[in-house]
C-alpha cells in the first residue's frame, strides 16, 4: 500500500521537521544529514523523508509537468536532455545481485541497460549469483558457510559456484540478444562480451579458517575491458576470477566492481540493491554522502543489511581511489535506475569524494553551460545579454555550481579597488534548484572574494530582483555612488536600481 507523501510546508510536515531537527543532536544520522543540509547538498527528494521502502509514484509531482499525453512525453525528454549529453561517451559499471536475475521483472531492467548503451554510454555489468549458487547448494543437500559476511567455498561450492555463474551469464546474454519485433529492444543489435578479465588470489587463512577457493581480486584486464567498450560491446563481469597457476576462485560481486570501476576510471559506479538505498534513523533516504564519513556511518549502525554495507565501503573505497560517482539504488523500484541518471532529483544514495555542488571559479570550457543557464534570464530581460566573446573574455570573474557536469549556478564578480567597491553581476540559479539557498551561497562567495581583496563594499543593478538584494543587506543608493567608468556604461533605458551592501 502506497502512503501518500505529505507536502512541504504542510503543518504536519512543519511539525515533523521541527521534530527531526530536535533528533539532530544525539542522533549521528541526522548529524549526517544536517551537515549535508548546511553543505546545500540535498536536493528535494531528500527532504520527503520517504519511508523505505518506496514507490515511484510517491514522489511530488512536478507542477510544471503536463500531467498525461505527449506533453509530458515532450516535456520530460526536454528536461532529461542535459543528462543525455553528460553521459554519452561515459564509462560505467553497474552491479546487481543474482536476486535481481532470478525475478520475472529482470528483462525491464535489461531494457534499460540496453537505452543506456543505446545513449552512448560504456557499460560493464557485473553480476552476482548467490541465490542461484545456493539453490545448487540446497539440491546437492550441502550448504554454503559464511564466517563474519565471507563465504567459504570448499570443492562442492566452486562446481555450483561455476554452475551458477555460468548459468547466469547464458540467462543474461539472451536478454540482450532479444529482438522481437514487439519488444522495447526490436532491431537492436548489442554484442555482449565476458572473459578472463580478472586475475585472482586466494583470500587465504583468516582467524584460523581456510576460505579456500574464496579469492580476492589482484588484477583487472583493463586493456581487455577497454578494447570491448571501444568495440561498442556491453561487457559482462561473472564473479569468478583465475590465478595465473590455473585456478578458479569465488568473488564477490561487490569487491569485483568496486576493482573494476577503479581500474577502468569509470565516470560512475552504481549497485542496484534489495534496499532503496541508505536510510537514516527516521528512515528517510540520504541521497548524499561523502566517501570520508562512511567509515562512521557504518560504525553508527551495526545493524546495516550485510550487502547495503559492503556496497557502501566498496562505494567509498572506489570514490576516494578516484571514482567520480557511486551511486546506490534500490532495484525494487520502478525505473530507478533511469530516474537516478536523467533527473535532477535522483532515486537513492550517491557517494562523493567531495561535495557534490561545489562552487569553483568558472573555466573557458564552462562557456556554453554558463549560456545556456543566462540566456533565458537575458530573453526575460531580467540579465543584461552578453555575447559569447564577452563572456569568453570575462571567464576569470565567474564562479559556478556544477552537478552531473550541468551548470546550474553562477555568479560574478568585477573589483573596482580605487573605488573600494566590487560588482556582483549574473547571479543565476536554474529554476529547478532554487529556493534551496543557493542563492545565498553564491552571495556568500563573492563576499568573500570581495574581503580577500579588501573591497569594502558590493553593488548591484537589477530591474527585477530588488527584494532579494534588500532582505540581504543591501541598500538603495543613487547612481552617483557607482564607480565613475560604471556611471559612464549605465543603460538608461533598462533603467536598473542600484544597491549596495557594506561588507
Ligand atoms: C535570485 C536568485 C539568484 C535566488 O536564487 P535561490 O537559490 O532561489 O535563492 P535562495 O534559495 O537563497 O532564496 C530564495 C528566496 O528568494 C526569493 N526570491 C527569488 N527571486 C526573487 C525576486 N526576484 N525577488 C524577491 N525574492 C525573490 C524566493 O521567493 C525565496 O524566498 P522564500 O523562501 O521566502 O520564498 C534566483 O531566483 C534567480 O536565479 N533568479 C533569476 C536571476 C536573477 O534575478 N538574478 C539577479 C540579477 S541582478
Amino acid at each position: 500500500m502506497l502512503v501518500p507523501t505529505p507536502e512541504r510546508g504542510s503543518r504536519k510536515n512543519k511539525k515533523e521537521e521541527k521534530r527531526r531537527i530536535a533528533r539532530i543532536g544525539a542522533n549521528p544520522f541526522a548529524r549526517i544529514r544536517a551537515i549535508r543540509r548546511f553543505l546545500f547538498l540535498i536536493p528535494t527528494h531528500h527532504d520527503k523523508n520517504l519511508p523505505l521502502p518506496y514507490d515511484v509514484s510517491m514522489s511530488k509531482p512536478d507542477p510544471n509537468l503536463p500531467s498525461a499525453g505527449p506533453d509530458r512525453c515532450v516535456h520530460w525528454f526536454r528536461q532529461a536532455t542535459p543528462y543525455i549529453h553528460a553521459h554519452r561517451g561515459r564509462t560505467f559499471v553497474i552491479a546487481f545481485g543474482g536476486e535481481a536475475v532470478a525475478e520475472a521483472g529482470f528483462s525491464e531492467l535489461v531494457h534499460d541497460l540496453a537505452l543506456l548503451h543505446g545513449l552512448g554510454i560504456r557499460l560493464v555489468l557485473v553480476h552476482g549469483a548467490r541465490p542461484q549458487i545456493e539453490e545448487r547448494l540446497e539440491r546437492r543437500g550441502a550448504a554454503l558457510h559464511y564466517v563474519k559476511g565471507l563465504r567459504v567455498t570448499d570443492a562442492e561450492a566452486l562446481a555450483c559456484v561455476k554452475e551458477a555463474a555460468g548459468a547466469v551469464r547464458v540467462e543474461i546474454e539472451a536478454l540482450f540478444s532479444l529482438g522481437l519485433a514487439n519488444s522495447p529492444m526490436a532491431g537492436v543489435r548489442i554484442p555482449v562480451a565476458s572473459g578472463n578479465f580478472v586475475t585472482a588470489k586466494p583470500l587465504g587463512v583468516l582467524d584460523g579458517i581456510d576460505y579456500r577457493h574464496t579469492g580476492v581480486v589482484r588484477r583487472i584486464d583493463r586493456a581487455s575491458l577497454r578494447w570491448r567498450l571501444d568495440d561498442g560491446a556491453v561487457a559482462l563481469m561473472s564473479p569468478i576470477g583465475y590465478s595465473p597457476t590455473g585456478e578458479v576462485f569465488n568473488l564477490s560481486a561487490v569487491d569485483m566492481a568496486s576493482s573494476a570501476a577503479i581500474a577502468l576510471g569509470a565516470d560512475k559506479l552504481i549497485f542496484l540493491l534489495e534496499e532503496p538505498g541508505v536510510a537514516d534513523a527516521s528512515g528517510g533516504l540520504i541521497s548524499n554522502l561523502l566517501g570520508q564519513d562512511v567509515e562512521a556511518l557504518l560504525t553508527d549502525a551495526p545493524d546495516m543489511p550485510e550487502e547495503l554495507a559492503q556496497s557502501l565501503r566498496a562505494g567509498a573505497h572506489a570514490c576516494i581511489q578516484g571514482v567520480e560517482r557511486v551511486h546506490l539504488i534500490g532495484r525494487r523500484t520502478l525505473g530507478a535506475l533511469l530516474r537516478e541518471l536523467f533527473t535532477h532529483d535522483g532515486a537513492g544514495t550517491m557517494i562523493t569524494a567531495s561535495p557534490y555542488e561545489e562552487l569553483r571559479p568558472a573555466r573557458i570550457d564552462d562557456v556554453g553551460g554558463i549560456l545556456e543557464l543566462l540566456r533565458p534570464l537575458e530573453q526575460q530581460d531580467i540579465l543584461v545579454r552578453r555575447s559569447r566573446e564577452r563572456l569568453e573574455t570575462e571567464i576569470d570573474r565567474f564562479s559556478l555550481m556544477e552537478r552531473d557536469g550541468m551548470v546550474i549556478a553562477c555568479v560574478a564578480i568585477h573589483c573596482f579597488p580605487a573605488a573600494d567597491l566590487a560588482e556582483l553581476a549574473c547571479v543565476a540559479v536554474h529554476p529547478d534548484y532554487r529556493s534551496r539557498a543557493r542563492g545565498d551561497k553564491l552571495l556568500e562567495y563573492v563576499v568573500a572574494i570581495a574581503r580577500r581583496q579588501g573591497i569594502g563594499r558590493l553593488f548591484v543593478l537589477t530591474t527585477q530582483t530588488a527584494h532579494w538584494f534588500c532582505e540581504r543587506g543591501f541598500e538603495p543608493v543613487g547612481l552617483e555612488e557607482l564607480p565613475l567608468e560604471k556611471q559612464a556604461l549605465y543603460n538608461y533605458r533598462r533603467n536598473s536600481k542600484v544597491f549596495i551592501k557594506t561588507l
